[in-house]
């Protein structure tokens, strides 16, 4: 059984004062959910003060980015050390990551096992750019972005959110169809590489232009865990009805 997660990636967005007031307005509710892993995304500058507005709340906390290194002369860069005092979860190689700072699959990796070092689950995000999916290198753009996650990484919990470029914060989704196409896709290259039982434990979310109006469409798919969700996640009454959506849908009836 694989339980579904929503992720909101806030992404460069909120001040602390700001991040402070949503996650007081949207906790409550949160943790009236069940049957879904909730977690928010706040910049990292609003962490600590989430994490004490977030005090015995189920609702889990995430950073966007980490650096591979424990500590030293890296300047403006944070620790997973850092971060494993204030957050349970971290997004790694973020489309936008890879695009504007240039984030190289070595790189990423060597953050999905800094992470993994101190007890911090990673997100990690895959997915193919506009050219490569009309040039239909989809599953080969993939299959290269995975190849360097190992089995361990799997075993200690790794989550993954499939992240067609071309869907992102451009308000042109995938549809349910498509995502859970890939998804699948995504599993069965997993199962080849580490064995069906690391392939069918993995979950793995949609991201990409996600709301409360589309989300059931993506839920519904058997392949489909949960989502990574970004412009919505700022939105309480829109990231809850996404979050209420996924706990019906997913609920083993
Ligand atoms: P979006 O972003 O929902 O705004 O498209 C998703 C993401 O980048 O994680």
């Amino acid at each position: 059984m694989r339980i579904p997660m929503i992720a909101g990636n806030w992404k460069m967005n909120t001040t602390v004062a700001e991040a402070a007031a949503l996650v007081k307005e949207m906790r409550p509710e949160l943790d009236r959910i069940d049957n879904v892993d909730k977690v928010i995304c706040p910049p990292f500058v609003s962490l600590a003060a989430a994490k004490e507005l977030l005090k015995g709340s189920s609702v889990k906390l995430g950073a966007q980015n980490l650096y591979f290194e424990e500590k030293g002369a890296y300047t403006g860069e944070i620790s997973p050390l850092m971060l494993a005092e204030l957050c349970q979860l971290v997004i790694i190689g973020h489309s936008e990551r890879r695009q504007y700072f240039h984030e190289t699959a070595e790189l990423v990796d060597k953050k999905v096992q800094a992470a993994l070092k101190v007890g911090l689950k990673p997100i990690l995000c895959v997915g193919e750019t506009p050219r490569e999916n009309e040039a239909g290198k989809t599953e080969e753009v993939l299959s290269r972005q995975l190849s360097l996650t190992s089995k361990q990484a799997y075993h200690t919990g790794l989550v993954l959110a499939y992240e067609p470029i071309w869907a992102i914060g451009t308000g042109k989704a995938a549809t349910g169809e498509q995502a859970n196409q890939t998804i699948g896709f995504i599993r069965r290259h997993i199962a080849k590489q580490h064995g069906q039982e690391i392939a069918q434990s993995v979950r793995i979310l949609y991201g990409g232009s996600v709301t409360a109006d589309n989300i059931a469409e993506f839920i519904k798919q058997p392949e489909i865990d949960g989502a990574l969700v970004g412009g919505a996640s700022l939105k309480t009454s829109q990231f809850l009805s996404i979050v209420k959506q996924t706990s019906e849908i997913k609920r083993v009836k």
